[in-house]
C-alpha cells in the first residue's frame, strides 16, 4: 500500500479508486441488467450503463488536466457491493420479482458510494484550487445523485409488485384450504 502523506497524494489516490469503481460498477450494471425482469428497472439501468461509460471518460479527462496517466487502485469498497450484488443475484433465482427488488437495492447502494465518494473529491478538489476537476465530479455527482433518486422510487415500487404477488398467493392457498 502506498504511504498518503500529502493532500495532493490522497486526492491521487481517491481519484484512482473510484476510477476503479467506476469500472467495477460498469461491468457489474450489465450482469444486473441481464438478471432484471422488470421494465422500468431495466431501462433504468441501461440508462446509467451508458452514463457510466461517459464517467469513465470523465474521470479520464481529470487525469489528463493533472497531466497523469489514468491508474485503477483497487476498491475494496465497490468490490464488496459488487460481490454482495451478485451474491443477491445468485440467491434470488427462483423468484424474479424478489430478484428485481434485490438488482434495485444493491444498485441503490452502489449509487450512494459513489455520492459519498464524489462529494469528498469535490470537497478536496475545491480546496486544492482544481477547478477543471471539481466540474468533472460534479458532472459525475449530478448523474449518481439522480440515479439514485430514480432507483429509490423504483425500488418502492417493485417492493409493492413483489408483495402483491406474494397477497395473491396467500390468497390462493386460503381459498384451497377452504375447499378441503
Ligand atoms: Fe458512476
Ligand atoms: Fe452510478
Amino acid at each position: 500500500m502506498s504511504k498518503l502523506t500529502t493532500l495532493e497524494e490522497k486526492l491521487h489516490h481517491d481519484l484512482g479508486d473510484i476510477y476503479d469503481a467506476e469500472h467495477r460498477f460498469l461491468a457489474a450494471q450489465k450482469e444486473l441488467l441481464s438478471a432484471a425482469t422488470d421494465r422500468d428497472l431495466k431501462k433504468m439501468i441501461k440508462t446509467h450503463i451508458a452514463q457510466t461509460e461517459v464517467q469513465v471518460e470523465r474521470l479520464e479527462q481529470g487525469y489528463e488536466t493533472l497531466g497523469l496517466k489514468a491508474k485503477r487502485i483497487k476498491c475494496a469498497a465497490a468490490a464488496g457491493l459488487v460481490k454482495e450484488g451478485q451474491d443477491g443475484v445468485e440467491d434470488s433465482e427462483e423468484n424474479a420479482k424478489v430478484r428485481d427488488c434485490v438488482i434495485a437495492g444493491a444498485a441503490a447502494k452502489v449509487e450512494h458510494y459513489e455520492i459519498s465518494s464524489y462529494r469528498g473529491l469535490i470537497a478536496s478538489a475545491e480546496v486544492m484550487g482544481q477547478s477543471e476537476l471539481v466540474e468533472i465530479f460534479r458532472a459525475n455527482l449530478a448523474e449518481e445523485e439522480q440515479t439514485a433518486a430514480t432507483i429509490e422510487s423504483s425500488a418502492t415500487a417493485l417492493i409493492q409488485k413483489a408483495a402483491g404477488k406474494r397477497k395473491q398467493a396467500a390468497k390462493v392457498e386460503a381459498r384451497s384450504g377452504d375447499d378441503a
